[in-house]
């Protein structure tokens, strides 16, 4: 007999703690394929073989952990997990919240002495962010084909590195496309922290996704003319700086206008010397909406914006979109019986939990992917008590955590019967 679930899931959390973690700002560097990710990467195999999971790994760098049946259909397995990568000075919780959370529910139900009908599996997915190759979900997508080896192939990192070499560094074998262990692959459940409020606003531990917004990265090229920072007249000037600035300022307005979201978050800023007016700078818009007409009209606003600055400035401006995600409607019926919680899970919980609440999400996930796929998919979001994410800021009690476990646990439970 192990620990008992709480504890084994507390213990889990200390091992990953000290794991890319920064001493100044106590935040995560879990970049994929670098040093952080993969001794998570390797923690989580160790857990799975520690739990009796057999361990299938992709060309893509993605991890299943596999409770196969002793009896009953090893077609049509539930798989749950998530991602161990994070932004640049991310979270805790971000990724391995859906990670230790799926360990422990296993854990969770052999204290209860559940034996699945049906294979369980826990997915560790790479690149979830794209904060190292730029396309969020790149594991998950390669793993379903929503991006081919072909595309995933042009990414390189800001370093130049291109995703094979990178993955090759780490002594994995890229063998890039669609994922054979996704054919087996009846139905997704991704556990995650939630990035915003709405659960503390209703009071409520844990809740249920109804939606993904969809969102899009745009890179936008601002070229102008490199110069003297102290000779040039101001009048003289072309300067790149200065239409990306305003260019900024309107997508944060026009977003504000609109009720929707738009954020520039990266600059790279060429030669990057203080004395010289730039010849080059360029921004990433990360842009969100509730429907797809918002999302194509916000951007095109922020653009028309940015092009008429250009102008007056006499740079030049090019908008590439790096990626757009149309929005995700998860499974109905699935979220429904997850929030109900009211279903046979042997250990007959009376009087019936109250329905959790059931919202939608504009951060983009794993589950979105798989979703669009065409795979069953549901999300569970435990509470953040600031809403805070993307930031060392980001938490959550461990309380709310283990409930969300519990809640999870159910929910494997009825689906592997
Ligand atoms: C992923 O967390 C995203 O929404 O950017
Ligand atoms: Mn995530
Ligand atoms: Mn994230």
């Amino acid at each position: 007999m192990g620990p008992s679930m709480p504890d084994a899931f507390e213990q889990m959390w200390a091992d990953l703690a000290p794991v890319g973690r920064s001493a100044s700002t106590t935040g995560y560097n879990r970049s994929p394929f670098g040093t952080a990710e993969r001794e998570c990467h390797a923690w989580f195999v160790e857990q799975c073989r520690a739990r009796g999971l057999r361990v299938e790994h992709d060309g893509n760098g993605n991890t299943v952990g596999w409770w196969e049946v002793s009896t009953g259909s090893s077609a049509s397995a539930v798989l749950t997990g998530s991602h161990l990568d994070s932004v640049l000075d991310g979270g805790a919780y971000d990724g391995p919240l859906g990670v230790v959370s799926a360990l422990a529910a296993i854990d969770l139900l052999r204290e209860r002495g559940f034996e699945p009908g049906r294979p369980v599996g826990v997915a560790v997915f790479a690149e979830e962010e794209g904060s190292r190759f730029g396309l969020a979900c790149l594991g998950s997508r390669l793993a379903v084909g929503a991006t081919s080896p072909e595309q995933a192939r042009e990414l390189t990192d800001r370093d130049g590195v291109p995703l094979e070499d990178a993955m090759a560094a780490t002594g994995l074998e890229p063998a890039l496309g669609r994922s054979a262990w996704l054919d087996r692959v009846g139905c997704y459940i991704e556990l995650h922290v939630e990035q915003g409020r709405d659960l503390v606003h209703r009071d409520q531990p844990v809740g249920v996704a109804s939606a993904i917004w969809p969102h899009g990265r745009y890179r936008f090229d601002f070229a102008g003319e490199a110069n003297h920072a102290g000779t040039t007249l101001m009048e003289d000037r072309h300067d790149p700086m200065l239409t990306c600035a305003m260019t900024a300022l309107a997508a944060n307005k026009q977003a504000q206008l609109a009720g929707q979201r738009a954020t520039f978050g990266r600059l790279e800023v060429a030669p990057n010397g203080t004395n010289a007016v730039p010849s080059r700078v360029i921004a990433w818009l990360d842009a969100r909406c509730e429907s797809e007409e918002q999302l194509t009209a916000l951007v095109e606003t922020i653009e028309k914006q940015a092009r008429d600055r250009a102008v007056r400035d006499g740079t030049q401006l090019t908008v590439t979109a790096e990626s757009v995600s149309p929005a995700v409607v998860f499974d109905r019926d699935l979220a429904q019986r997850l929030a109900s919680g009211g279903f046979e899970t042997g250990a007959a919980r009376l009087p019936q939990p109250p329905m959790k609440p059931i919202i939608p999400t504009a951060a983009g996930h794993d589950a979105g992917i798989l979703s669009a796929a065409g795979v069953p998919t549901a999300m569970l979001f435990v509470r953040n008590p600031t809403g805070i994410s993307h930031s060392p800021a980001e938490h959550a009690e461990t309380a709310d955590c283990l409930a969300g476990v519990t809640a999870l646990a159910d929910a494997l439970q009825d689906l592997a019967s």
